[in-house]
């Protein structure tokens, strides 16, 4: 069934919801990712950096959406994100959280996502990371949401992706929110 109203996409009031996505089909599995120029995507299971507007574009690419997470990054958020089905991939079988949804492995929580869309009509299955995650999901994916933080961070999660031969099909840059912040552009990819 197809959501109608915004509340069925799990938005508040005011918030927008793109006619395109109650009529179009599934885009499929898409990657959000922020990553510095050297590769690094996080340090001691935090982000290395904090830019305002890349957890507002986050928010807007993954809310009323199923969401895709090690257990390692559901750490480091420590709650359910509101209004996204959150599916965490953990190796552990006595591992859970309240209001997760907990996978032993990535093919499953890949089916438990495409069956969120159904039932709720949203187009995309969003992974969310961290590294080892985003390695294991990247040959299912279609699409990349990539933040590129301009700057070389310290860290110890990598992704090491080229990304030469994808598409780009969006790109939109951004002056450092502070004096001493990073710039960062805003890229889409599609295979
Ligand atoms: N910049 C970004 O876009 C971004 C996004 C998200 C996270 N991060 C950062 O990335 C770092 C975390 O990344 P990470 O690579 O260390 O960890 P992760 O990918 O978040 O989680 C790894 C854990 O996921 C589980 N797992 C992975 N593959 C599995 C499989 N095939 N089957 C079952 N369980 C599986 C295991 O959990 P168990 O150990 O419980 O078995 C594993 O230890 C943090 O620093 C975080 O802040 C950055």
């Amino acid at each position: 069934m197809c959501p109608h109203t915004a509340s069925d996409l799990g938005q508040n009031p005011g918030e927008s919801v793109n006619s395109s996505d109650l009529t179009e089909p599934p885009v499929g599995i898409s990657l959000v990712v922020a990553r510095a120029s050297n590769g690094v995507i996080g340090v001691g299971n935090k982000l290395p950096w904090h830019i305002s507007a890349d957890l507002q574009h986050f928010k807007r690419l993954t809310v009323g959406k199923p969401v895709i997470m090690g257990r390692k990054t559901y750490d480091s958020i420590g709650k359910p994100l509101p209004r996204r089905t959150n599916i965490v991939v953990t190796r552990d079988p006595a591992w859970r959280a309240e209001g997760v949804i907990v996978a032993h492995d990535l093919a499953t929580a890949l089916a438990l996502a495409y069956e969120d869309l159904h039932r709720t009509g949203a187009r995309e299955v969003a992974v969310i990371g961290g590294a080892e995650i985003f390695r294991e999901s990247l040959p299912h994916a279609v699409r990349v949401y990539l933040t590129e933080i301009r700057r070389a961070y310290d860290g110890d999660a990598v992704l090491a992706t080229d990304f030469s031969d994808w598409r780009e099909t969006a790109r939109e840059d951004h002056a450092p929110e502070t004096p001493d912040g990073p710039a960062f552009t805003f890229i889409t990819l599609e295979r």
